[in-house]
């Protein structure tokens, strides 16, 4: 049985990104697999929030602003555009966009610092320290290279920072985040990134800073305007400020009321220490419960390098996406990267895989079987279900188990596999037509023969596309429509109500009498010409 969750809610976080500049691939890949996951767990029947947004505070975005000459909030305001283009280009659903300089963020962050205050969690002290202001983060003399600069920033030099700040008690919750990684081994994932953090907590927790006496562009501190806060306390708040409904007065208890605690960060590896040290720290001194899940993935390369534009090895995701489209983009992260390791984006593998998978093995199966259909059956789907299909024909053997396997896959967040398994169906669909030759059985006159052929090969598909349309949703819409049904994968309402996963997850469902016209559902793609 598959199991649906009504009633379930679900909420899930992408960073909220620093607009120093227009989005990069890698908050398209966040975003991509974010927004998968949003759909699965919508179609799994919860009520889910996906949440994504900008971070707007800080030095890095103050001094990017000036180097252009805008006023911060100016320079913010332009930027965001490119982050709501670029989604709706990649078919990003997101339901809330957080940003950091909104009115009603800075409400909550009050809030949220007073609470921290009272808790006595809250002191006055010199900072000094290196300082990456690409990072916004201090950092230890042993973390920086030879030449003064952090790994991840390499042609920017840390500064030396000597100044008073306020600093937050981390140190007072040693145990009891060592408590809460030993008794929820989930909290933090993938397994790797868990020891990681663990070994640094076991290392000895240091207060932090979080406020700025040199910077601006931030939030006054409550009662002491000469600081402002430090942008990672106030930018881990605006997950909580994203939970308000739209028109809502902007307090903890209304924020914190229906969606709180939110069950998936979804972050990159460079910045899980705010992530599941600090940010549950914070929580804990405001007396908050906790996030379910942090989910730290990996770094994307280009051509097996690191990415960066003072080395001129870039991959702008607005380029790839008007080139190959947002299906083609969305479906080689999901599927050529483990989500948790590095992955590494190379532009022939890519058109090699798209061509193989979604051109040839999905879209030529699909194009085929409807000739077939056309063919061998005036046009008209065999009247059949799942019941007429023997227990031995290798698709169902397949499909009546693929959606329980997808599903454990999906939730497991192991979306290659859940791509090779649905593959290893439409793979087998493919070879059960060489096989079993329908255009033979024709010239025999075994129609029925061929007709549970044909029945078999389009219930597949039928059940990889659903099972696909959180990855291509509109590739699964095209090949549900060709199939003669009209869900729109975009509306979690339509397809809850004509295709929910108990019913549509299942083989064998009786095929749609009335198809739509068939064309290809996802052209070839070519490699540009070399140029060089
Ligand atoms: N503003 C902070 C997040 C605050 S969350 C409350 C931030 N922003 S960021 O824009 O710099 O980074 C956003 C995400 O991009 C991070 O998760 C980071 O890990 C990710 N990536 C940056 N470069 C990347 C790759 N080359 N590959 C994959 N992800 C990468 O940090």
């Amino acid at each position: 049985m598959i199991e649906r969750n009504p009633g379930q809610t679900f909420a899930l976080t992408t960073p909220l990104y620093y607009v120093n500049d227009v989005p990069h691939i890698g908050s398209a890949y966040t975003t991509i697999v974010a927004d998968v996951i949003a759909r699965w767990k919508r179609l799994e029947g919860n009520s889910v929030l996906f949440i994504t947004g900008t971070d707007e505070h800080g030095q890095k975005i103050e001094r990017t602003a000036t180097a252009r000459g805008l006023q911060p909030q100016e320079h913010c305001d332009r930027i965001v555009t490119a982050y709501f283009d670029l989604w709706e280009k990649l078919n990003i659903r997101f339901d809330r966009f957080s940003r950091t300089t909104s009115p009603r963020h800075r409400a909550i962050v009050n809030e949220f610092f007073e609470r921290v205050w009272r808790a006595g969690d809250i002191y006055l002290d010199r900072q000094q320290g290196w300082y990456c202001v690409a990072c916004e983060e201090f950092k230890e003399k042993r973390e920086l290279l030879d030449d003064g600069c952090c790994p991840i920033h390499t042609n920017l030099k840390a500064e030396w920072r000597d100044e008073e700040n306020y600093f937050f008690r981390l140190s007072k919750y040693q145990s009891r985040l060592e408590e809460l990684y030993r008794q929820n081994p989930e909290f933090i994932q993938p397994e790797s990134r868990r020891n990681e953090v663990i070994g640094f907590v076991d290392r000895g927790l240091q207060d932090f800073s979080i406020s700025r006496v040199n910077v601006a562009w931030g939030f006054p501190v409550p009662d002491d305007p000469a600081h402002t806060i430090y942008v990672w306390f106030d930018a881990l708040l605006g997950y909580v400020t994203a939970l308000l409904e739209p028109d809502e007065e902007p307090t903890l208890e209304n924020a914190l009321a229906r969606w709180w605690p939110i069950n998936l960060h979804l972050i990159g590896k460079d910045i899980l220490r705010f992530h599941a040290i600090y940010w549950p720290a914070m929580l804990m001194s405001a007396g908050l419960s906790l996030p379910d899940r942090v989910f730290g993935h990996g770094f994307l390369t280009k051509d097996g390098r690191k990415m960066g534009k003072s080395t001129g090895n870039t991959l702008d995701p607005f380029d790839l996406v008007a080139r190959y489209g947002q299906s083609a983009v969305r479906y080689y992260f999901v599927k050529e990267i483990e989500f948790g390791q590095d992955g590494d984006f190379n532009e022939t593998r890519f058109v090699n895989i798209l061509n193989a998978d979604l051109a040839n093995d999905l879209g030529n199966l699909l194009n085929r079987t409807l000739g077939m259909v056309k063919k061998y059956c005036q046009n008209t789907p065999p009247r059949l279900t799942g019941e007429d299909v023997p227990p031995e024909n290798t698709l169902k053997v397949i499909g009546v188990e693929l959606a329980k396997t997808v599903t454990r896959e999906y939730n497991s967040l192991h979306f290659n596999r859940v791509c090779e398994e649905i593959f290893a169906l439409i793979r087998a669909g493919n070879k059960f037509i060489d096989d079993s030759a329908p255009w033979s059985l024709f010239k025999q006159k075994q129609q029925a023969e061929v007709e549970l052929v044909l029945y078999s090969v389009l219930e597949s598909i039928r059940l990889s596309a659903y099972l696909l349309s959180p990855i291509i949703p509109t590739l699964s819409g095209k090949i549900y429509q060709q199939l003669g049904f009209s869900i729109d994968f975009d509306d979690p309402v339509s397809v809850d109500r004509a295709a929910p996963l108990d019913e549509h997850g299942r083989w064998g469902l009786p095929t749609n009498q009335q198809l739509g016209i068939p064309e290809p559902i996802f052209s070839k793609l070519e490699l540009p010409l070399n140029d060089s």
